[in-house]
């Protein structure tokens, strides 16, 4: 990959921006030459502000939210206390002064090598009203903290709806700009995490302590707003040399999804529904191969999407299927090659993946017409298949990926090896706006972007590929 030089060259970036204003009318990709940031990425040491352990006694930490049911009208609040286990209720209300409703929740605890964990609380916080804003407060009895969030609208087709999207952030000083600067936008009201959470499996035995810095980190926002989470390769936790034999370990005791509500039979592979959009997460690292059960529920889960209620169709992974970098190359290829046809199929709008530490955006494209003997093996242009994008660019301590597979695939619309994040502005059934924001410097700079129209509701507009 050409490397250039330290210094901000401005009229670059100036062109560059031009050339992805008419790169709708190339054939092939464009590939941002854009890179910032050369030295290493670097975790913030524990001592840190922002892993900084709340004052009180046996204080509340690490709060995170995250949606409770199928519809938006519950939350699940999750939080750990680290000298006892103290009260698992959440009282909550509409009023900041009145918090009249209770919910009382569990807790629980778990060994990992030679760390025990702190109680870690999980409270359901049912029957809510939509399009509402609940103060909540836990830790009662001994050190109370006090947060909020705002439920979703009713599910419907004309909803507004912004969701931000996060991928293998990690807790660098780079995760921490790529937070701060998700954290100025004012409008979305969720984060699509799509996967890779603390990487506390980088660090020797898997320290766990680093389970708990990223949860403190990262407070700040999932206290207030539902975090909807994937499962990356970095929560399997699998290390049989020390003992630890049962994948996904720390990231079941922490993190809740809302399984159940959607009949999956594990919280790796869920759907929701949130305002206009119908998310689907499924699970890199579960099996999903014919008969098993990821693969039975989204056989399922399919039909259940009616475009009339949610028009959006949103998939989330870890392993992107189309990914042009060398690195992870083709890691995806075993799930595309058993649910490609089904979201082409069923016109899924976009499909969002982490895993590589980069950005890139493909164009409509599918690859479903091989059957071993036939030859045709390339993405082909298919206005019924989804739109991938690779966001797995977060900043966690393995760096950025930015040696790229050349020349850029005809597929590929856009890629740069780049920290950052995107938001999904959904304004109504017909279009929603994306864009991707890289960090530079101190600064977030917008530097992709795309309307997205709905197929469904506006079938013969193919301007989904213009940029
Ligand atoms: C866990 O084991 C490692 C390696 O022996 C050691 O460095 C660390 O201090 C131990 N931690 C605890 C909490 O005992
Ligand atoms: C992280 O970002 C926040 C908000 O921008 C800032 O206040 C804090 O000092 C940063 N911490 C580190 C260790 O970079
Ligand atoms: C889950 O399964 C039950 C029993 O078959 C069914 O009544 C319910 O509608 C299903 N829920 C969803 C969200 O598919
Ligand atoms: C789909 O949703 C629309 C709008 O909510 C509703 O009127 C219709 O009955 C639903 N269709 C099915 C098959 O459930
Ligand atoms: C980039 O990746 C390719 C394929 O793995 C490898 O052959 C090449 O040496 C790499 N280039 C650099 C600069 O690391
Ligand atoms: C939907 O949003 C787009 C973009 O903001 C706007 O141009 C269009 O008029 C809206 N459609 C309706 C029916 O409001
Ligand atoms: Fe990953």
């Amino acid at each position: 990959m050409e490397q250039r030089g330290h210094s901000l060259n401005l009229s670059f970036v100036i062109v560059m921006v031009v050339f992805v204003g008419f790169a709708s009318t190339c054939q092939g990709g464009v590939t941002s030459r854009f890179q910032r940031k050369l030295e290493a990425t670097k975790d913030m040491p524990l001592d840190s502000d922002v892993f900084s352990v709340p004052a009180g006694y046996n204080a509340p930490q690490q709060v995170h939210i995250t949606q409770g049911d199928l519809n938006g009208n519950a939350v699940i609040v999750s939080w750990v206390t680290p000298k006892e286990p103290g009260s698992s209720t959440v009282l909550y209300g509409t009023s900041e002064d009145k918090l009249d409703k209770s919910a009382k929740g569990k807790y629980g605890q778990y060994k990992y090598y030679n760390y025990t964990s702190g109680f870690i609380h999980h409270a359901t916080l049912r029957h809510l009203k939509y399009d509402t804003k609940y103060y909540y407060a836990v830790g009662i009895g001994q050190t109370v903290r006090k947060f909020w969030f705002k439920t979703p609208p009713q599910v419907g087709p004309d909803v507004p709806y912004t969701f931000g999207l996060i991928g293998d952030l990690g807790q660098s000083y780079d995760s921490n700009k790529t937070l701060s600067h998700y954290e100025t936008n004012k409008d979305a009201g969720a984060v699509l995490f799509v996967g890779d959470l603390s990487y506390a499996d980088n660090y020797p035995y898997h320290d766990n302590r680093r389970w708990d810095s990223w949860g403190r980190f990262v407070e700040r926002s999932t206290a207030y707003q539902p975090w909807i989470w994937t499962v990356g390769n970095h929560e399997l936790d699998f290390e049989p040399d020390i003992g630890e034999t049962v994948p996904f370990k720390p990231f079941t005791n922490r993190y809740r999804t809302p399984y159940r509500a959607s009949n999956s039979t594990a919280p790796f592979w869920y759907s929701i529904k949130r305002g206009p959009a119908y998310i689907i997460v499924l699970a890199s690292y579960s099996a999903y191969g014919k008969y098993t059960p990821q693969y039975k529920w989204l056989e399922d889960e399919f039909p259940k999407v009616n475009r009339s209620e949610t028009p959006w169709l949103i998939v989330m992974m870890h392993s992107p299927w189309y990914n042009s970098y060398n690195y992870h190359y083709m890691e995806g290829e075993t799930m595309r090659v058993m649910f490609e046809t089904w979201f082409v199929q069923y016109k899924v709008d976009m499909v969002f993946a982490g895993h590589v530490h980069a950005y890139e955006r493909s164009h409509r494209i599918s690859n479903v017409a091989y059957n071993i003997v036939n030859g045709k093996c390339i993405p082909v242009p298919n206005q019924d298949a989804p739109v991938y994008i690779t966001i797995g660019d977060g900043g966690n301590l393995e760096g950025l990926a930015s040696n790229m597979t050349e020349p850029q695939p005809s597929y590929s619309a856009f890629r740069e090896s780049s920290f950052g994040h995107a938001i999904l502005d959904i304004k109504n059934r017909t279009h929603a706006y994306y864009t991707w924001h890289r960090n530079q410097d101190g600064a977030k700079v917008m530097a992709d972007s795309m309307w997205f129209t709905n197929r469904f509701w506006l079938p013969t507009d193919d301007s989904s590929n213009v940029v």
